[in-house]
């Protein structure tokens, strides 16, 4: 079970110390959003890069944007661990998946909520993780969609099915009110943005979630 906290709802005047606030975290989610994919615009390799250079915890880049072929190794240049492109915005996520992992990071692929597992069934060993969105993406402090989590488990009997060793993430509206029933339906990996950045003390949130999904 692992915790990834979101920096959408951190102060981006402060970047660098608001992801030294969260030491706990098993990685640090970065919300690459173009103003075409989602109608929100936050940063782009650049930042995430400089993010990188100031900590030791590794990034998790969750890039919202069009084009995706074309941008995504860009962000494992910059320092990312991991490298989540949507599929709705790939052409071909074969072969980005195999350059992400070529290029020496974790492979990821997302699905908005409305869009069907099923199909990609046969490609999820060339995946390091798959990242289901429990809000439409574009905005953090969204209310968390329910109607995705019997997606999640039929995610989950697939990977257990094929015995592939990819992670499953979900990404909006986690909170210690959610969290568990994202855990029970199979989700070992757990975005969390507004839930983290509005608490008093963020890193014991962290942890406080990590607790509630292995409960
Ligand atoms: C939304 C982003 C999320 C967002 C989550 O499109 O992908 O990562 O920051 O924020 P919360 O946890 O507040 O829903
Ligand atoms: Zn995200």
């Amino acid at each position: 079970m692992q915790i990834t906290p979101s920096i959408l709802n951190a102060d981006f005047a402060a970047l660098g110390a608001e992801v030294a606030r969260i030491p706990s975290a098993d990685w640090i989610h970065v919300d690459v959003m173009d103003n075409h994919f989602v109608p929100n615009l936050t940063f782009g390799p650049t930042m995430v890069e400089a993010i990188s250079r100031s900590t030791s915890v590794p990034l998790d880049a969750h890039l919202m944007i069009e084009n995706a072929d074309r941008e995504a190794p860009a962000y494992v240049e910059a320092g990312c661990g991991s490298v989540t492109f949507h599929v709705e915005a790939t052409k071909a996520p074969v072969r980005l998946a195999r350059e992400i992992r070529a290029k020496g990071a974790r492979a990821s692929m997302a699905l908005k909520p409305a869009t069907p597992i099923e199909p990609y069934e046969d490609m999820l060993a060339e995946l390091d993780m798959v990242l289901l969105m429990t809000v439409e993406p574009g905005f953090g402090g969204q209310k968390f969609l329910d109607l995705v989590l019997p997606k999640i488990r039929r995610a989950r009997s697939m990977m257990d099915k094929h015995g592939v060793e990819t992670w499953l993430q979900v990404d909006g509206g986690v909170s210690l009110e959610t969290i568990e029933r994202c855990a029970e339906a199979g989700a070992d990996v757990f975005v969390a943005g507004s839930a983290v950045y509005s608490a008093d003390d963020p890193d014991a949130m962290v942890n406080a979630l990590r607790d509630k999904a292995v409960s």
